[in-house]
């Protein structure tokens, strides 16, 4: 048997085509109905058994990525999602050796795309193979679900709603193939302060429910349906966070997307600019008129292209 040294996990971004937020429950998280959709902008995930000469910590983290701005956002430390799922693997199978962690980064750092909760998930799945753990996929949703709301689909990917604090799947069907546009701010925002502006401006939030336009849109593969029924609870408190984000959802909707949200918690915005059935050279000059559009308002950082969905983590 020959014995791996160094692991490589691939795992996608999320967008939410529907983010229901409910009240605030006991345990501080909030009720939520959430629809995950796994876009094809990857972070890959490396671990590495350690070199004996490096002081004993379980792991040592480096990153490299998009940009300056993006990585200084990235925690090195224990901090990070991806260190705390190699702990908490170790912890709770006994196995484990130092390991050194590289996250290659290409989804926008505290940007609304579960960036840190996919890294996480890779970790698991690339220490999982590493430490020679093999547990099953059952008892790697549970380590997913303890670490972070986002993180079991992670390794789920496709598009599944999350129910709970949104960490409780279940695959949808989604038969299209979708081209999405996203618009990266400069900026990053805080996932809890977004919570709480969202208690601040909605203080008797209702039960959150799944949009069955929603349903119905993914089950036929009709990508104006699917623009016409994206939604963001959230939206109102990262605009009201960042208010310039407004000025780039208007600028997508005007070039023509057929839906345009805030990404989660947001900052990155996220355009559906076409698929399913429609013709790819419609759906491609759309695209290039919602790119050019963003461009233009001198508001993102990066404009990016991907498609959705796709499968969650990978060995490579
Ligand atoms: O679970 P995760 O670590 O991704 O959550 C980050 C923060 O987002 C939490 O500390 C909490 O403030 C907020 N959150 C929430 N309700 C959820 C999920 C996240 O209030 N269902």
């Amino acid at each position: 048997m020959t014995v791996d040294t160094t692991v490589t996990v691939r795992v996608p971004a999320k967008v939410n085509l529907q983010l229901a937020v409910g009240p605030r429950r006991e345990d501080g998280f909030h009720a939520l109905v959430n629809v995950f959709h796994a876009v094809s902008l990857f972070d890959e995930v490396t671990v590495k058994a350690a070199s004996p000469r490096r002081p004993r910590a379980l792991t040592a983290l480096t990153a490299t990525g998009r940009s300056e701005s993006h990585l200084a956002r990235v925690p090195l430390d224990e901090g990070n999602l991806a260190a705390r799922a190699a702990l908490l693997l170790a912890e709770e199978t006994g196995a484990g050796f130092p390991v050194d962690i590289h996250l290659d980064k290409r989804i926008p750092v505290a940007g609304g795309m579960a960036g840190g909760s996919a890294d996480a998930a890779a970790a698991l799945v690339a220490c999982d193979r590493l430490w020679g753990c093999d547990l099953s996929r059952e008892r790697l949703l549970d380590l997913a679900a303890r670490l972070g709301s986002d993180v079991a689909f992670g390794l789920v990917g496709d598009t599944a709603v999350g129910t709970g604090r949104g960490e409780l799947l279940e695959p949808m069907a989604s038969p299209g193939r979708y081209r999405w546009v996203f618009a990266l701010s400069p900026r990053g925002l805080s996932t809890a302060d977004v919570f709480g502006e969202y208690d601040r401006l909605r203080p008797d939030a209702p039960e959150p429910r799944l949009d069955t336009a929603l349903e119905k849109a993914l089950a036929s593969g009709d990508a104006v349906a699917l623009g016409a029924s994206l939604s963001n609870d959230l939206q109102p408190a990262a605009l009201s966070l960042l208010p310039e984000l407004r000025r780039t959802l208007d600028a997508g909707r005007g070039a023509g997307a057929l839906g345009a949200l805030v990404s989660g918690s947001g900052p990155t915005c996220a355009f559906l600019v076409g698929g399913g059935a429609e013709d790819p050279g419609a759906v491609a000059e759309r695209e290039a008129g919602v790119v050019a559009a963003l461009r233009a308002t001198g508001l993102c950082e990066q404009v990016i292209a991907a498609d959705g969905d796709v499968p969650g983590t990978t060995v490579v």
